[in-house]
């Protein structure tokens, strides 16, 4: 049998989190936003998501009942899970870009090093925003089977608007731009 996977933030806990929620706890922190929930050097911001938990798990008030109504107890789960398993999230990785418009435009990262293994993907990082920003995601093997590295590809096709001429490439080396040729 398959081994369960790890839960990730930006993949099972962020979207258990509404553009509603996100709007009206912003005084607190960015729901959506890596960093609210991760030092600058990885390490999870335990004070943040405990004080989450105690919220949003069993005998907590949020989100209030007058705005959508407090978690399910799966969700609930799924959140002390993804405590009890080290608050894991996907990594970035780094690579050359290119963004070539063909009526779509077609992005590409190669020459990516990745753990032998790995799934890596390019992703927006919010689909609501008005410039176009990916992540260009790892997602380490469940199993490693050793501490081979291998160079990696990935490619996504996404409707871009006309008017944008770049796009933000969040990788392990900070925001690149790549201009749409
Ligand atoms: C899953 C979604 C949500 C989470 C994780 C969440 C989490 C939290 C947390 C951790 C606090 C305490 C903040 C602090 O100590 O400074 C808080 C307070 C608060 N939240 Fe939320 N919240 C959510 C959704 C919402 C929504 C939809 C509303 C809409 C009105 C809301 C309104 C408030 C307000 C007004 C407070 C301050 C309450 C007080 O100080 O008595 N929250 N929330």
């Amino acid at each position: 049998m398959m081994a369960n996977r790890p839960i990730r933030y930006q993949i099972h806990i962020r979207p258990l989190f509404s553009a509603m929620d996100r709007e009206h706890m912003s005084f607190f922190i960015d729901l959506w936003d890596t960093s609210a929930f991760y030092t600058a050097d990885g390490k999870p911001k335990m004070d943040i998501i405990n004080k989450i938990y105690n919220h949003v798990g069993p005998g907590g008030d949020m989100p209030p009942v007058t705005h959508g109504g407090l978690w399910p107890q799966e969700w609930q789960n799924l959140y002390k899970r993804w405590i009890d398993e080290g608050c894991q999230k996907l990594e970035l990785g780094k690579g050359t870009y290119s963004a070539r418009r063909l009526g779509d435009v077609l992005l590409s990262a190669q020459d990516v090093t990745v753990p032998e293994g790995s799934q890596l993907w390019l992703e927006r990082d919010n689909a609501c925003a008005a410039d176009y920003t990916y992540n260009l995601y790892i997602e380490a093997p469940i199993n490693p089977t050793g501490k081979t590295e291998i160079k990696s590809t990935t490619e996504d096709v996404g409707e871009v608007p006309d008017n944008i001429k770049t796009i933000v490439i969040l990788s392990s080396d900070g925001p690149q731009t790549v201009t749409i040729t």
